[in-house]
This record gives C-alpha cells, sequence and structure tokens, in this order.
C-alpha cells in the first residue's frame, strides 16, 4: 500500500496557538464559568487518559493527564501561558527546530531494581514532519513520548521545547505549555462517552481560552478536516473505531498546537481503517502545519513518514525511511 503526501493549499489558520489538553469537565466549569456537564466529573480524568497510558513515571504523568486546572488557568503571562478566557495573540509560524532532544535517559526503580529504559537518545523534530517512532514492545517509546510531550522527565539529557529547556522546568511550567502547543492521541481514543463528536472537539476550545466566538466554526473545521463533518452529533458509541480515532483527531488539533503526539493510533484498527487515519494525518500537517509524532509496530504505514526512528532497547538505531523499505 503506497500513500504519498498529497499537497493542497493551507487553509487559513485561526488566531494563534492555545492552551489545552484532556480536560476533566470540572475544569471546564472553571474556565468558561458554566458547567456543561454535570455528573461525570468524578470520571472524567479516567475517560480522557486510557487507563494503560496512566502508570505512573514518578513525576506527574497522571497528574499531567488527568490534571486539574485551578492552577494552570490561573496561570498568566509568561513565555508558556495565556490568561484563561482572553484573546488570542496570533504568534509567527515557528521554523527552527520544534524539538530536540540530547543524551535522554530515563531509569525507573523497580522491586529494589534500577531498569534503564532510554540509554541516550538523540532527536530532532521539525515543522510540518511526520515522523515515526517504530520499535519492539518494550523498547521504550511510551517512555520517550512522555518525556517529549512534557509528562515526565529525563533521568539525563536535554529537550528543548522551540529552544525552551522543558526538562529543566516545574510539572506546573510543562503543563502550561502543554495544554498550549501540544496535542495527544491515544491508542483507544481517550474521547468522553457521554459527549458527541461536536462536544468533544469544543471542550478543547472551552479549556484553551479560544475566543469562544470562534468555537463554533473551529470545531465545525476541525471535525470537516477529518471527514466527519455529517457526524458531529453522533456519541462514541455510535461511531466506528476508526471514527472514533478521527475525532480524537480533531480534538487533539482544535487549539492549534504545534506538535501532535500520537502513541499507537492505528493499534486497535484494520489496515484500511489506519492507512485512513495516515490519510487524515497527511492532510491535517498541510492543512494545520503541525508536526506529527507517532509511535507504531505497524510496517506498512513506515513509508508514508518523512523520518522513521527506530528504537532497540533504549536506544535509535537512526534508520531513515529508504533503509526500512523492503
Ligand atoms: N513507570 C515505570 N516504572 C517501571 N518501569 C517502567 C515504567 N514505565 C515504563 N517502564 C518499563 O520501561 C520499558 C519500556 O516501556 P514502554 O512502555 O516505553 O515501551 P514501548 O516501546 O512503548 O512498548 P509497547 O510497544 O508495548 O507500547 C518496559 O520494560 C516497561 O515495563
Ligand atoms: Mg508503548
Amino acid at each position: 500500500m503506497r500513500w504519498r503526501l498529497k499537497k493542497k493549499e493551507p487553509t487559513s489558520h485561526l488566531d494563534a496557538q492555545k492552551v489545552a489538553e484532556q480536560p476533566g469537565v470540572d475544569s471546564v466549569t472553571n474556565v468558561s464559568q458554566e458547567p456543561i456537564v454535570m455528573g461525570i466529573s468524578e470520571h472524567a480524568d479516567d475517560m480522557e487518559r486510557p487507563q494503560s497510558d496512566a502508570r505512573s513515571t514518578g513525576s506527574g504523568v497522571e497528574m499531567a493527564l488527568g490534571e486539574r486546572t485551578n492552577q494552570d488557568e490561573a496561570a498568566t503571562n509568561d513565555s508558556a501561558g495565556q490568561p484563561a478566557g482572553s484573546q488570542m495573540v496570533k504568534e509567527p509560524e515557528y521554523e527552527g527546530p520544534l524539538l530536540k532532544v540530547s543524551g535522554v535517559e530515563r531509569s525507573f526503580q523497580t522491586g529494589g531494581r534500577k531498569l534503564d529504559v532510554l540509554k541516550g537518545i538523540h532527536m530532532e523534530l521539525w515543522p510540518k514532519q511526520l515522523v515515526m517512532l517504530r520499535g519492539r514492545s518494550g523498547s521504550g517509546k511510551t517512555t520517550l513520548m512522555n518525556i517529549i510531550g512534557g509528562l515526565d522527565q529525563p533521568s539525563r539529557g536535554e529537550v528543548y521545547f522551540k529552544e525552551r529547556p522543558i526538562h529543566a522546568w516545574s510539572d506546573e511550567k510543562r503543563t502550561r505549555i502543554r495544554r498550549k502547543e501540544i496535542g495527544f492521541i491515544f491508542q483507544t481514543y481517550a474521547l468522553l462517552p457521554l459527549l458527541s463528536a461536536y462536544e468533544n472537539v469544543e471542550l478543547s476550545l472551552r479549556m484553551s481560552g479560544y475566543p469562544r466566538s470562534e468555537w463554533k466554526s473551529r470545531v465545525k473545521h476541525c471535525l470537516e478536516l477529518v471527514g466527519l463533518g455529517k457526524r458531529m452529533d453522533h456519541r462514541p458509541f455510535e461511531m466506528s473505531g476508526g471514527e472514533q480515532q478521527r475525532v480524537a483527531i480533531a480534538k487533539a488539533i482544535a487549539h492549534r498546537p504545534s506538535l501532535i503526539l500520537a502513541d499507537e493510533p492505528t493499534a486497535e484498527l484494520d489496515s484500511q481503517m489506519g492507512a485512513q487515519i495516515m490519510a487524515v494525518f497527511q492532510d491535517i500537517i498541510e492543512a494545520e502545519h503541525v508536526t506529527i509524532c507517532m509511535t507504531t509496530h505497524d510496517p506498512t504505514i513506515l513509508e508514508v513518514a518523512d523520518h522513521v526512528y527506530q528504537m532497540v532497547d533504549g536506544r535509535f538505531t537512526e534508520t531513515a525511511i529508504e533503509d526500512i523499505q523492503p
């Protein structure tokens, strides 16, 4: 199966990049000052973050994914934050390396033993790239994604996001940059089941401080971009796995992040649906000017990557896409 990046005219950008992440419904109340859904708030975190992804890495993975927003939405004007609810200031498109990872190591202490999982990772992500991490189960892909996304911190080494040293930042500060500039997509979609596709995507915007007058057009635009313009009122259980994943993609891009991290986004899907997701990724890179970094076990989709990093036992055997093709 062969896909090629289809060139298409970029759609016009709304004003700016914003905060956002996988919010609990309580958090929505904090931001918008009006509760939209009552009675599910205590479960919202679980629904947003698949349980299997929610393990602790010792420095805030659970917090980061299920985090409440009181502090963050109160957070103010530093380089990573903007007052919630404020009008967004248009930022120029960033052209340097989006992410630079150097010498990253990550060890865990388990059962009195030290487990070295990442053993010196070097990588770069540039704007508008589709980059894949490939490797056997247990090789360290998710551990690295958590560090790239600021969900976890390395034991050693450095991670610069747009030239800012996020490896040295506090949980709180990393949370702010994450909400504003990074979107996450998970294997199991992580949608709120009681909300429609439209409401799931809108949730990101409510959290982000995105100008309210633009929510409707932005949600519609994102759902149309992923081919679900006619399914906006459907709830997740009324959709196929591929459709749910497309809602999750719309949700991840809604707040205009510059980086999307997708951990095995096609693993639950058959090959045809997986191909659809890859086509959607290609489209949103062109239309939204994001970079997508994803993990996969599927060798058939590597061909569409701009770059493939092959991970073996916590290290990259850096491999160009041509070298991986049969
Ligand atoms: N918080 C943790 N505490 C202890 N060990 C951990 C922790 N997180 C990850 N590990 C270990 O690190 C190794 C790499 O895990 P990781 O989830 O990054 O692999 P992966 O490449 O994503 O695998 P898969 O393809 O199955 O998702 C595994 O042996 C795992 O058990
Ligand atoms: Mg993994």
